[in-house]
């Protein structure tokens, strides 16, 4: 029997349920993949609280690693078979549960040197640090970079591949604990801005404040990540842990120096499958070159994904959280 993660109405983590259930036959262009792993994403908390609207009732989460059980029809040229090992980060929710019909097309072979846990814990995170830090804006060599929530599953990963470029990065944090975490990884400038003032610090630091900024908090540092930015600086504007950003009035942007707002989803960078497994190639070589280390710091079982998501919205995570099916 197969099981599943659902919610039928929105809410706290209370709403999940895990049920048992009979999957369909994959249909054309559609592969059955038989999870192994699946990674938890803050954005599967938005699902379930509402914040994201997303089918109801239906199963959570985005990703997950595991192997191509059949494959539907219409599902050749791709590079896809039967027992071959794939990861996905999908745009559409179902990956809490054992198996899942997904489009052949948005599947990533994993090469051997990838292990399922690491695929689950890197893919979809992975794609979206490759996506932010050389596409969204190509990182340069010495750059001062602003980086919130370094610790976090995206972050931690964001932090090591920003010092692979050779950026100055200043990190923020939201505890000291999590502030030795990122020490340890060697982020030049560390602060707790669940104390301190991050936009004073900033500008204790760089006076003419940072060409960029990555703000995956949302409502509590929108304000004052704009306020940090040199004249022309971008805020990369990437997520919402602590609530969705203040509407922002554009003639702002002007009187704080002709600053530069954008609002990146990872798939609008990876939209064909040629973006997607370049990305996804990158990511690949990251990890085999030892330059990306995942943090796996908690793993659940499926029928606990509600426990895993009570700890990721009360901010004591660190690293990437694993569900086992
Ligand atoms: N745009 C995209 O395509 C894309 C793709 C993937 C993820 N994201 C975004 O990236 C962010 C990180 O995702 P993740 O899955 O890796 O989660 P995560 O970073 O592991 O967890 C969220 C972190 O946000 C910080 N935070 C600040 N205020 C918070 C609050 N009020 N409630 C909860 N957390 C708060 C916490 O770190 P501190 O305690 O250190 O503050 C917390 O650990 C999310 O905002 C997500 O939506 C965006």
């Amino acid at each position: 029997m197969e099981h599943r993660v659902r919610i039928a109405q929105t809410g706290s983590p209370d709403v999940m349920s895990y049920e048992s259930f009979e999957p369909p036959e994959p249909g054309p262009g559609e592969a059955l993949v038989r999870h192994r792993v699946i990674g938890v994403n803050m954005i599967d908390t938005y699902h379930r609280s509402g914040l994201y609207p997303t089918p109801m009732p239906g199963t959570l989460g985005v990703e997950a690693a595991g192997v191509i059980e059949r494959l539907g029809p219409q599902t050749s040229g791709l590079g896809l078979h039967e027992g071959q090992r794939v990861a996905y980060a999908a745009q559409t929710t179902g990956a809490y549960a054992t198996v899942r019909s997904m489009p052949a097309e948005r599947l990533v072979p994993l090469p051997d040197s990838v292990p399922d846990e690491v695929a689950a814990a890197t893919l979809l995170k992975g794609l979206t640090v490759e996506v932010l830090v050389r596409r969204v804006h190509p990182v340069r060599f010495a750059e001062p970079v602003l980086l919130h929530a370094a610790a976090g599953g995206v972050g931690s990963l964001a932090l090591q591949w920003l010092l692979h470029l050779g950026a100055k990065v200043i990190a923020t944090v939201g505890s000291d604990a999590k502030a030795a975490l990122v020490k340890e990884q060697g982020a030049e400038h560390i602060i707790v801005y669940t104390r301190d003032d991050f936009k004073a610090k900033v500008r204790d630091l760089y006076p003419e404040g940072v060409p960029v900024v990555y703000d995956s908090v949302g409502k509590a540092t929108f304000e004052a990540s704009l306020d940090c930015l040199s004249v022309r600086g971008l805020l990369v504007s990437y997520g919402n842990a602590s609530g969705k950003p203040p509407p922002l009035d554009i003639g702002s942007l002007a009187t704080r120096g002709s600053l530069f707002v954008t609002r990146p989803t990872l798939f609008s960078y990876t939209r064909t499958r040629a973006e997607l497994l370049a990305s996804a190639n990158a990511l690949f070589e990251m990890l085999a070159k030892g330059a990306l280390k995942p943090h796996i710091s908690r793993r659940f079982l499926l029928k606990d994904a509600a426990d895993a998501h009570r700890a990721l919205e009360s901010r004591e995570t660190t690293g990437q959280l694993l569900l086992l099916p």
